[in-house]
């Protein structure tokens, strides 16, 4: 179970706005320090090339609906997508078949397993339950419509590289490491089409989806995408909208309730924002109208979240305002800054 361990942090309320940029310099920086030393969590290698890893690394980015970063670490470090793809992915996908089709064909709710639970597609009726699972994502990307899987990819690519605000690639280390050892997720896929809940072939439905899971990012490109769907689906660096206002928002419900996957609860309770994260140690969380941590450390929890990155998204939470519940009574609020 994902333990916050904070000490002494002050607790601001939500505002609406961030607090000043040095200030939030500053606080990034903290978070950064506090947890650098924090050695708990191993390093995933049921991917055999995650097991590569360097422990030790540690980014932490912010990027506010103004398109400024604050930084700490390492925040330019490569490391693949992995899951984070699913949120974006579940976007693009919104964006061109409709917030009603994704609902009845993935569903919105968490399984309260696994990622990669098969029990879960048997336990419901074939229905993947959400997009942030293994399942729902293959079937999400899927639904993406395209004359063929090589139209999709480009589709998935463009758009995640929008949200990105520069041109993705793959890792073809990652890509392939990847492909050779994903028996589980084909038979996730099989599974979905006998249950007639994939129109596309199985097999490259898979491989778009693990494509997509083996883009190089950065934390810090982590925090331009997650600040997008922050700033109601434009991108603050570049300008450019890459989806709908109301795909962001039904985007970041999402997350809220399945982005961390079976421990979903507690990291809203902790942390009180939408989010997601992947197995090779990236943390996208999201601040609606005031932009997006990104953060990277490989080693994480049993649930497959980085243990640094939950944390030190639980002190700028607490430190930045963040946390969506968090108010005062009016007669108490500070002045920030
Ligand atoms: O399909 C997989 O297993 C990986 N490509 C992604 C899993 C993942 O990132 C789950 N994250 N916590």
């Amino acid at each position: 179970m994902f333990e916050v361990r904070l000490d002494d942090v002050h607790q601001r309320a939500a505002t609406g706005v961030l607090p000043p940029d040095l200030l939030v310099d500053d606080l990034i920086r903290d978070a950064h320090r506090r947890y650098a030393t924090d050695d708990e969590g191993v390093v995933a290698d049921y991917i055999p090339i995650l097991g590569r890893a360097e422990p030790s690394d540690f980014g932490l980015a912010l990027v506010d609906v103004a398109g400024h970063a604050h930084e700490a670490g390492d925040v330019q470090r490569r490391f693949s997508l992995q899951s984070v793809s699913k949120a974006f992915v579940f976007a693009l996908a919104c964006e061109r078949i409709g917030h009603a089709a994704v609902h009845a064909n993935v569903g919105v709710n968490n399984t309260g397993l696994p990622f990669n639970s098969v029990i879960a597609l048997e336990l419901n009726d074939g229905s993947p339950m959400n997009p942030m699972v293994n399942a729902g994502a293959i079937a999400t990307t899927a639904m993406i419509p395209a004359g063929s899987a090589e139209a999709r990819w480009d589709i998935v690519l463009d758009g995640l590289s929008a949200f990105a605000g520069r041109e993705l690639a793959l890792d073809e280390e990652v890509y392939e490491s990847e492909s050779v050892t994903n028996h589980r997720n084909r038979a996730i896929a099989a599974l979905l089409q006998s249950y007639g809940r994939l129109d596309e072939d199985p097999l490259e439905s898979v491989d778009v989806y693990t494509r997509q899971c083996s883009l190089a990012v950065t934390a810090h490109d982590l925090a331009v995408m997650g600040a997008t769907l922050a700033d109601g689906g434009v991108n603050p660096v570049t300008g450019h909208r890459v989806v709908a206002a109301d795909v962001a928002r039904d985007t970041l419900a999402v997350l809220a309730t399945t982005g961390m996957y079976e421990t979903s609860g507690e990291w809203l309770y902790e942390i009180g924002l939408p989010a997601k994260s992947g197995v090779s140690g990236g943390i996208v969380a999201i601040a609606p109208g005031k932009g997006a941590v990104g953060a990277y450390s490989p080693r994480l929890d049993a649930a497959g979240n980085s243990v640094r990155g939950q944390r030190a998204c639980a002190h700028l939470s607490r430190s930045l305002g963040l946390n969506l519940f968090a108010s005062v009574a009016r007669d108490e609020r500070e002045e920030i800054g």
